[in-house]
């Protein structure tokens, strides 16, 4: 069985690689990223000199390397994209263009191959918020934001593509993850370090707001149990539902440092920030999926795993990340009193 993982060398498709690897001992593996400041080859070095694993760097956007590596490929995990809100709402082109057009020139490929199963990874910021009960499957998209607007386009096309040509699209909303890998402009990743560092925790606004802190590996494994198991033109929601209000986060992770409370700097908040993301899992569940973390130990383990890889996440808080970080936080900081 030969698999294509776009985006393979980021934080969710890394670990989904190692996971499926080892769960699968006749898979074929082909990875395909365009190593955007987000994709990083050190996140598969132990898999690097396995056989069945191969490494293609390109663009989802171009049809001629895309018909390439689709030659052969029975399926395709689809995670590449540009991910990150707070770079959406500075520039949304780049996300107009993996997470919409990307996923057109893949689905063309792959239609032409004749490709059995097209797993397109989405999100649940494309519910938008919820002040009630978690949002099932059939609830209506109101994506608030440039990136969750890109993935609704995403996979609408991706199931357009069910719905018209009969094509075996199926399509997963994952929650917030955290683990190893997590590139450090994500929450729980930047928190940490710069806790480790002594520097402040910037939140956003009163830091009320609630995510679903799933821990990546529950959502590899969600991921798996769709590909292994579900139902050609559904969606299924990835959720454990680790409900966590952001300062209880932040806490969290200083109390597992040891680090003081006043690390914590409330800044401007996010323009239009979605206040609560909460997703129903059931449909999944239904699969014999279960997640195995819950809220607080998915956040403790993500925070060991940085305290014990700084060799990994030192490199990335330098060049490309500190421009960035000036950019996001520097007046942000400064008008709260925080220093950079
Ligand atoms: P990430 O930013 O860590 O990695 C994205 C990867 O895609 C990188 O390796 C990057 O180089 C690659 N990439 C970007 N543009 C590309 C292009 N045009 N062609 C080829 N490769 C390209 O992202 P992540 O957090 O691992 O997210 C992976 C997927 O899961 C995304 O589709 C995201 O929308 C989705 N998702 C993420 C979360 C989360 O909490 N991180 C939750 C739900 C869904
Ligand atoms: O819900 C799934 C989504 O989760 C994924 O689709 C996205 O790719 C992923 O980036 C993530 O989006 P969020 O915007 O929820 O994640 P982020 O880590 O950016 O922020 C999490 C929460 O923390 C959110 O309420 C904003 C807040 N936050 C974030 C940053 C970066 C802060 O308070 N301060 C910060 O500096």
């Amino acid at each position: 069985m030969k698999i294509l993982v776009t985006g393979g060398a980021g934080f969710i498709g890394s670990n989904f690689i190692r996971l499926y690897l080892s769960h699968h001992s006749d898979c074929e593996i082909v990875n395909l990223d365009k190593l955007t400041y987000a994709g990083n080859l050190e996140n598969l070095r132990d898999v690097e000199n396995d056989p069945r694993y191969s490494f293609v760097k390109g663009d989802i956007c171009d049809s001629d390397v895309v018909g390439d590596v689709m030659q052969g490929v029975r399926a395709v995990v689809n995670f590449a994209a540009e991910t990150h809100v707070d770079r959406s709402i500075g520039d949304p082109s780049g996300f107009l263009r993996t997470d919409i057009f990307g996923v057109h020139v893949l689905l063309e490929a792959a239609r032409e191959h004749g490709v059995e199963r097209f797993v397109q990874i989405s999100t649940d910021e494309v519910y938008g918020v919820t002040t009630g009960e978690p949002f099932t499957e059939d609830a209506p998209m109101n994506p608030r934001n440039p990136y969750s607007a890109s993935k609704a386009g995403g996979e609408l096309l991706a199931h357009s593509y069910f719905t018209t040509y009969g094509f075996p699209v199926l399509i997963t909303r994952g929650a917030n993850n955290v683990g190893p890998n997590q590139y450090p402009e994500k929450v729980i990743p930047l928190f940490t370090t710069n806790a480790i560092e002594d520097k402040p925790l910037p939140l956003y606004g009163s830091g009320e707001q609630e995510r679903d802190y799933t821990h990546v590996l529950d959502h590899c494994t969600g991921i798996e149990c769709v590909m292994d198991g579900g139902e050609p033109g559904a969606t299924y929601n990835i959720g454990a539902g680790n409900h966590m209000k952001n300062i209880d986060m932040a806490r969290l992770i200083l109390r597992e440092l040891g680090k003081p409370e006043e690390l914590i700097v409330h800044v401007e908040d996010r323009e239009g920030h979605d206040f609560r993301y909460a997703i129903d899992s059931t449909k999944l569940r239904a699969l014999g999926w279960e997640p195995s973390f819950d809220a607080e130990g998915a956040v403790l383990s993500a925070v060991r795993w940085y305290v014990e890889n700084p060799g990994w996440w030192q490199p990335i808080k330098s060049g490309e990340f500190l421009e960035y970080y000036e950019k996001q936080y520097g007046k942000r900081l400064e008008e709260a009193g925080g220093t950079g």
